[in-house]
C-alpha cells in the first residue's frame, strides 16, 4: 500500500549542528526520504550551519557518504539523490561571535518564504542562536525554531531556555520535539482509544488494573557519555519521551486534533501525577547502573568504563510506580521501566485489565489470567490483545491465553516512516500537535524535580546490574510487591 502524499510548501529548512551526528544520522535520511517520495514543492533548500570550513561540494559530499552509511540510497535512487544534494547549501558561522551571520543573512535572502531552524545542537547553544536570529533579523513572521530535547537540566533552567526562545519567537513558531510523538505506533495509540468506540468505555480504572510503559535498549551510551552522565535516565527518557507515553495512554479525549487540544488534555495528566519526592521516593523508585556483561551480541564493558570516570551516581536504568490522581485512575498504578545494556531492545505499553470477577472452570482463579492490551511502539510495531480460548479438542476445558496480534507491516505491507520524517514535515506545516508546548514541558519538570532532590538527599548509589540483564532485582520486587508482573509475553513470542 503507498502512502498518500501531501505536499508542502516551499520552504527554507536551516540546521544548526548542521556537521553533526543527529543531522547526519537523522535528518539528512529523512528528509531523502521526503525528497523521494515527492513532499517537496520548489524551490525549497536545506542550509547547513555550522562552524566548521567547510565547501558546499565537501558539504554535499559528506551527506552522500550519510546517506549511503545509514541505508536511504538504493539503486534506484540515483535521481532523487542528485536532486537532493542539489538542494543543500553550507554556511559556515559561529553561534557565539558574529562570525557567518552576513553569510547566511545573505544566502537566505529576502524571500518570505517559510523557513524553519533546526537547532540541532548542544543545548548551550540554543539561547545563543535564538537572540542572533533574532538581532540579525531572520525570525521573520513566516519563521518558526525547532529545538530537540533536553529542555533545560531542571524546571529553572527549561524556564530560562523557554523566556529566551520565546524573547524571540512566539509560542506557536516554537516545535519542541520528543521524537518518540512522532513514532508511528505512538500515534496509533490515538487511533486506538479515539476511533475505537470499544474501547474507551473500559479505559478506565473499574475496568483496568494497571499500565506499564516499558523503553528497553541494549545500547550503552555510545560516545555521548559526558552529556549522559549529566543527564540520567530520568532526564534522558523519563521527563520526555515516557511522560509523553504515559500522557497520551491516560489523557481523557480531546475535542478535535488540533494542537491545543490535544496538549490542553496531555497537560491536564501531568498536572495530576501524584507527586514523589523525600517521604515517598525510596519506595517508588528504582535506579540501577550497568556494569560489564554480555549484550548487543558480545562482552560489554560497565557504565563507568564507558563515561571514563572511576565513579558515578547516574542511573542507566530506572523503575518507578506513578500514580494519576483523577477520576479516571485512581488506584490504577502506572509503571514505567527504562534501561540501557538490557537485554532486547523494545518500547510497549502495556494495559493489564482486572481479572474475571468469577471463575465457572474446574481451575483456581489465579490461573486465569487478566487480559491484557499491548501496544508495541517497535519495533514490530503492532497491536496484541491477550485472551483467554479453549484448546481445541474433546476432553474438557483447558484453556489457553493467547494473543489477537495485528502487526502493522504485515497489516499495511510497509514499513512505518521514521519519526523525523512526519515531525519535519509537520513543523514546516506549521501542525504544531506532535510537539511539546511549553507548559508541557514545566509541568514534566515540576514532576520529576523533587524525584531528583528526594534522590539526592537519599545519598544512595544507584543498584548495580550486569549488562545483559533486566536490571536490579528491586525493579522485580517494585511491581511484584503489588501482586503484578512485568510484561515477558512480548519476549517469549518472539
Ligand atoms: C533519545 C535518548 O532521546 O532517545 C537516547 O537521548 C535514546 O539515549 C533514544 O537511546 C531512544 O530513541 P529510540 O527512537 O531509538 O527508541
Amino acid at each position: 500500500m503507498a502512502a498518500r502524499i501531501v505536499k508542502v510548501d516551499p520552504f527554507d529548512l536551516v540546521v544548526f549542528g548542521g556537521t553533526g551526528d543527529l543531522a547526519y544520522r537523522k535528518l539528512y535520511p529523512a528528509l531523502f526520504h521526503r525528497e523521494r517520495s515527492g513532499q517537496f514543492s520548489e524551490p525549497t533548500r536545506i542550509v547547513a550551519v555550522s562552524r566548521r570550513r567547510l565547501d558546499r561540494d565537501a558539504f554535499r559530499a559528506g551527506v552522500k557518504d550519510a546517506l549511503v552509511k545509514f541505508n536511504a540510497v538504493d539503486d534506484k535512487s540515483a535521481a532523487d539523490l542528485e536532486r537532493f544534494l542539489a538542494r543543500l547549501d553550507y554556511v559556515a558561522a559561529d553561534a557565539t561571535s558574529d562570525a557567518g551571520w552576513s553569510d547566511l543573512r545573505e544566502t537566505l535572502g529576502a524571500d518570505e518564504r517559510i523557513r524553519a531552524y533546526y537547532l540541532a545542537t548542544g543545548p548551550d547553544l540554543f539561547c545563543p542562536i535564538a537572540k542572533r536570529l533574532g538581532a540579525e533579523g531572520l525570525a521573520t513572521a513566516r519563521s518558526r525554531i525547532i529545538v530537540e530535547k533536553p529542555i533545560g537540566h531542571d524546571g529553572a533552567s527549561a524556564d530560562a531556555i523557554n523566556d529566551d526562545i520565546g524573547s524571540v519567537f512566539p509560542e506557536r513558531a516554537i516545535f519542541r520535539i520528543d521524537h518518540y510523538l512522532g513514532k508511528e505506533s505512538v500515534q496509533n495509540l490515538m487511533a486506538l482509544r479515539f476511533a475505537n468506540a470499544l474501547l474507551e468505555p473500559v479505559w478506565n480504572n473499574a475496568h483496568i488494573d494497571h499500565v506499564q510503559i516499558t523503553v528497553a535498549e541494549t545500547l550503552g551510551v555510545e560516545g555521548r557519555g559526558a552529556y549522559y552522565d549529566e543527564s540520567g535516565a530520568i532526564r534522558d527518557m523519563v521527563q520526555n519521551h515516557m511522560l509523553q507515553l504515559l500522557c497520551l495512554t491516560a489523557m481523557e479525549p480531546p475535542n478535535s486534533m488540533a494542537a491545543d487540544s490535544l496538549r490542553d488534555e496531555k497537560l491536564k495528566v501531568l498536572k495530576a501525577l501524584e507527586p514523589i519526592d523525600g517521604s515517598n521516593a525510596a519506595a517508588l523508585t528504582v535506579r540501577g547502573q550497568y556494569r560489564a556483561g554480555f549484550a548487543d551480541g558480545g562482552p560489554v564493558p560497565g557504565y563507568l568504563h564507558d563515561v571514563g570516570r572511576h565513579e558515578s551516581n547516574t542511573e542507566t536504568f530506572l523503575a518507578m510506580r506513578i500514580a494519576v490522581a483523577n477520576w479516571r485512575w485512581a488506584g490504577v498504578p502506572f509503571y514505567l521501566r527504562t534501561g540501557k545494556r538490557l537485554p532486547q531492545r523494545f518500547s510497549e505499553i502495556v494495559v493489564g485489565f482486572k481479572r474475571v470477577p468469577h471463575v465457572i472452570f474446574d481451575m483456581p482463579s489465579d490461573a486465569v489470567p487478566a487480559n491484557r492490551l499491548v501496544i508495541r511502539v517497535q519495533p514490530d510495531e503492532g497491536i496484541k490483545l491477550w485472551m483467554m480460548v479453549k484448546e481445541p479438542g474433546p476432553g474438557g476445558m483447558r484453556l489457553q491465553h493467547l494473543p489477537l496480534d495485528m502487526s502493522f507491516a504485515k497489516a499495511f505491507g510497509m514499513a512505518s516512516a521514521d519519526a523525523y520524517e512526519r515531525l519535519l514535515m509537520d513543523a514546516i506545516r506549521g501542525n504544531a500537535a506532535l510537539f511539546m508546548r511549553r507548559d508541557e514541558v514545566e509541568a514534566a519538570w515540576r514532576f520529576i524535580d523533587p524525584v531528583r532532590e528526594a534522590w539526592a538527599a537519599m545519598r544512595e548509589p544507584p543498584r548495580p546490574y550486569a549488562a545483559g540483564t533486566w536490571g536490579p532485582n528491586a525493579s522485580v520486587a517494585l511491581i511484584e510487591r503489588d501482586g503484578r508482573t512485568w510484561n515477558e509475553e512480548y519476549h517469549d513470542v518472539e
